[in-house]
C-alpha cells in the first residue's frame, strides 16, 4: 500500500501497531493515527496496564474506534500489570487517575463499547503479525513498555520485523512522577530496558519534548469549532486539564500532549529535530528506577541505541492536528444520535460556556 509523502513522492504507507493506556493523550493519538489513512495502515491497538487499570484500557480504546466510527478495528487487551512493583508498597501498578480521570477519559463521558474485544492476547497478536507480516512493522507505544518486552522476551525472532520503534518515555531532563523518572519507564523499567538493549531503532519521544505541546483554550477553541462528535469529545477529554483543580507540572499551563507527538512524527518528521544518542534505562530498585541517562555529548563513547528527540515545531504540530481533525467532518459515517447525545461535560460548560 502506498501513500504521497510531504514532498509530492509516492512512499509505502507505515504498516503499525499502536500500544497504548488511554488515557487522554493516547486517545487524541489514537484519533490522530485513525485520521491518517493515508499515511497510517493501523494494523491493531493493543492495550496495557497504565493511566487507569486494563479493563478501563481496553474499553477506551474500543471506544475511541467507535467514537471514530471505525468498529472495524482490532483492539486487543494485554498485560494487567507491569514488570515492577511499587517499591515501597504492595501495590503493583501507579494509576493516574488524578490526572487522567477516574475512567481515564477526563470529562468525556462514551457509551460502553458494542465492538468486541478481540480474543487474542495483545503479546500473542504482536508475535504473530510480526512473524507473519512480508514486511518491517513500526511499533507505536505511549504507555508502559510491558507488552513489548513479553513479545521480545517470548518470541525474539520479530526483532527483525520491527522497522522501529517510536515510543513517548523518558526524559533528558526532570522527571513528572519522581525527581527523575517519566510515568511510564517508571511503571516498568525492566520493560524498557529490554526494549533498549534490543538492538531494535528506536525514536525516543521524552519528556522534554512532549512538554512543549500543551493546549491552550485558543486551541481547545479552534477544534470546538469543527462541530463534530469527535471534536466535541476531544474538548470534552482536554478540558480536564484546564478545569480549576487539575494537577498540572510546575510550569505547564494546560494539557500535555505527550502520545500524539509519536504519530505526528510518523506524519510529519520534519517537525521535529534529536540526536542519536546512548541511553540507558535504570532498572535499580531505588529512587532512580525508570531513569533514562541521556548521553546527550557522547562522553560515553558508547554506540548510540535511540533517536532521541529534543525539539518541535508546536505551531506545526497543533496545526497538523487540527487539519487531521477535519477528517471527522468529512468522514462518510456521520454521528450518531445517541453518541452526540454523550458529550455533555461539566467541565466543558463551566469553561467553555459559549462553545456549546
Ligand atoms: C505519559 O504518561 C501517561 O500518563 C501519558 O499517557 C503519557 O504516555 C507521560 O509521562
Ligand atoms: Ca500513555
Amino acid at each position: 500500500m502506498e501513500a504521497i509523502n510531504q514532498r509530492g513522492k509516492t512512499v509505502p504507507k507505515i504498516p503499525l501497531i499502536m500500544d497504548c493506556d488511554p488515557g487522554l493523550d493516547d486517545a487524541i493519538a489514537l484519533l490522530l493515527a485513525m485520521a491518517s489513512p493515508q499515511e497510517i495502515d493501523l494494523l491493531g491497538v493493543t492495550t496495557v496496564i497504565g493511566n487507569t487499570p486494563l479493563e478501563n484500557t481496553q474499553q477506551n480504546a474500543r471506544r475511541i474506534c467507535e467514537l471514530a466510527k471505525r468498529s472495524d478495528m482490532k483492539v486487543f487487551k494485554g498485560c494487567p500489570r507491569t514488570f515492577f512493583a511499587k517499591l515501597f508498597s504492595s501495590e503493583t501498578t501507579y494509576s493516574a487517575t488524578d490526572i487522567h480521570g477516574e475512567t481515564g477519559l477526563g470529562g468525556c463521558i462514551l457509551p460502553p463499547p458494542t465492538m468486541l474485544l478481540q480474543p487474542q492476547h495483545a503479546v500473542s497478536f504482536i508475535i504473530k503479525t510480526l512473524l507473519e507480516s512480508p514486511t518491517k512493522i513500526t511499533l507505536a507505544p505511549s504507555a508502559a513498555l510491558t507488552n513489548i518486552a513479553c513479545a521480545l522476551v517470548m518470541e525474539p525472532r520479530i526483532k527483525d520485523k520491527i522497522d522501529k520503534v517510536v515510543l513517548m518515555g523518558g526524559v533528558i531532563g526532570l522527571g513528572n512522577i519522581t525527581p527523575t523518572a517519566e510515568y511510564n519507564f517508571y511503571c516498568d523499567p525492566q520493560a524498557a530496558y529490554v526494549v533498549f538493549t534490543s538492538g531494535i531503532p528506536i525514536v525516543m519521544m521524552g519528556l522534554d519534548v512532549t512538554r512543549k505541546t500543551q493546549t491552550s483554550e485558543d486551541w481547545l477553541n479552534q477544534v470546538k469549532s469543527l462541530r463534530t462528535p469527535v471534536s466535541q469529545a476531544i474538548v470534552d477529554m482536554l478540558s480536564y486539564y484546564h478545569r480549576p483543580d487539575a494537577i498540572l507540572e510546575p510550569g505547564v499551563s494546560g494539557g500535555v500532549l505527550h502520545d500524539p507527538n509519536v504519530i505526528a512524527y510518523l506524519l510529519k518528521p520534519d517537525l521535529y529535530n534529536g540526536r542519536e544518542v546512548y541511553v540507558e534505562i535504570d532498572i535499580s530498585p531505588t529512587i532512580m528506577a525508570g531513569r533514562t541517562t541521556v548521553d546527550w555529548h557522547g562522553k560515553l563513547k558508547l554506540k548510540p541505541n535511540a533517536y532521541v528527540i529534543n525539539e518541535v515545531d508546536v505551531k506545526g504540530f497543533f496545526d497538523l492536528l487540527t487539519e487531521r481533525l477535519k477528517y471527522y467532518n468529512s468522514s462518510p459515517s456521520s454521528p450518531s444520535p445517541e453518541i452526540k447525545d454523550c458529550f455533555q461535560s461539566p467541565f466543558q460548560q463551566t469553561l467553555f460556556p459559549d462553545l456549546n
